[in-house]
């Protein structure tokens, strides 16, 4: 079975022809970054007539590096929400023209769902069920997984995502937008222990997250830095500092998930999995507990088209897709 995905949920226009579920055949990312970064955070006006400008290239590129025309597909997977509905009705408008044209079935999939699944691209995955602790730019989630298609969610942030907070910090430390990457690689130079930035455990039993505090913190720290006169700001130690703050409530709660729900595997996902900080915690950590620790390789871990088509996938092998052109885009998760 032939599937081509489609992703325009946020900051990526992305498109992959997936084969039998487990072949990538192309998997093409057209990324906005540069353009948003001109504005220091993403612009959502600017993303979605950015979307409308790639989504007819970034498709014909998939099927090119495929080898295939539309007539060889099976399918068209395509990210219904949570997004920016704007970047969202790009995608979806495009997969019900190329759906009425082409007259192949297409499937709405729950951009949630494909970044559950994206650890299945690799070699390396896990048998279900699993947990999954997914940190990107508009969700920091701990979901148990039972099935490609039926998974819960046993915790989420209650502000902002961890992505988000990479991102806020990295603004505010003048560094380059997106903050995630380049925070990973400053903090690599320097000292994780330098300063203590808190970490919000919230309730006892609670697997829900909260970053706006260390957000917050990282704010002041630099303003008395600045208020006391102390000269150079130590960007390195504030970025390892935050990073460690951020790595350690993700790792130990996804550990709590998985000791609660007594799952042995765990899988980190979502924009932030590329961290490598967090990767190698995770496995560390996750080792001293005896679970095995499963992650996507980076590319997969930022938002793309493959994982969609996978997604995707699992649902029309239940029969579900079609011709149904009434289907909506959604912004939030539903819970
Ligand atoms: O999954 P994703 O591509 O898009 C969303 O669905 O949000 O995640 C993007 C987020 C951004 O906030 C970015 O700063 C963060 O992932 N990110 C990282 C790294 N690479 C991307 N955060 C920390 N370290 C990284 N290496
Ligand atoms: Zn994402």
């Amino acid at each position: 079975m032939l599937i081509l995905g489609i992703e325009s949920s946020c900051d990526e226009t992305a498109a992959a022809v997936l084969a039998d579920g487990e072949r990538l055949l192309a998997d093409v990312v057209h990324t906005q970054v540069a353009t948003h970064a001109k504005y220091g955070g993403g612009v959502p006006e600017l993303a979605s007539r950015m979307h409308l400008e790639a989504i007819q290239p970034v498709v014909e590129e998939a099927l090119r590096l495929a080898g295939i025309t539309l007539a060889d597909l099976d399918g068209i997977a395509v990210t219904q929400g949570p997004g920016l509905i704007g970047s969202l009705l790009v995608g979806l408008s495009f997969a019900k023209a190329v759906s009425y044209a082409a007259h192949i079935p297409y499937v709405g999939v729950d951009h949630m769902n494909g970044h559950l699944l994206s650890v299945f691209l690799d070699r390396h995955h896990p048998a279900f069920p699993y947990i999954a602790v997914v940190a990107s730019g508009g969700h920091s989630s701990i979901f148990r997984v039972d099935s490609a298609k039926s998974y819960r969610l046993l915790g989420r942030t209650r502000d902002d995502a961890a992505g988000e907070a990479f991102d806020k910090v990295g603004k505010l430390l003048g560094l380059e937008y997106p903050g995630g990457p380049v925070i990973g690689r400053l903090a690599a130079t320097g000292n994780g222990d330098a300063i203590s930035f808190p970490r919000a455990w919230l309730e006892q039993d609670s697997l829900d997250f909260s970053f706006s505090g260390l957000k917050t913190a990282v704010v002041n720290f630099v303003h008395q830095h600045a208020v006391n006169g102390q000269g150079v700001l130590p960007v390195a130690d504030i970025c390892a500092s935050f990073q460690e703050a951020v790595v350690d409530v993700l790792v130990e709660k996804g550990i709590r998930a998985a000791k609660r729900e007594k799952i042995g595997e765990i899988v980190l996902a979502g924009g932030v999995a590329a961290n490598l900080r967090l990767r190698e915690e995770m496995v560390r950590r996750g080792k001293e507990q005896g679970l095995n620790v499963y992650m996507p390789q980076p590319r997969y871990c930022t938002d793309n088209g493959a994982m969609i088509a996978l997604a995707g996938y699992h649902r029309f092998l239940d029969g579900e897709g079609g011709y149904d052109y009434e289907m909506d885009v959604y912004s939030r998760v539903a819970i």
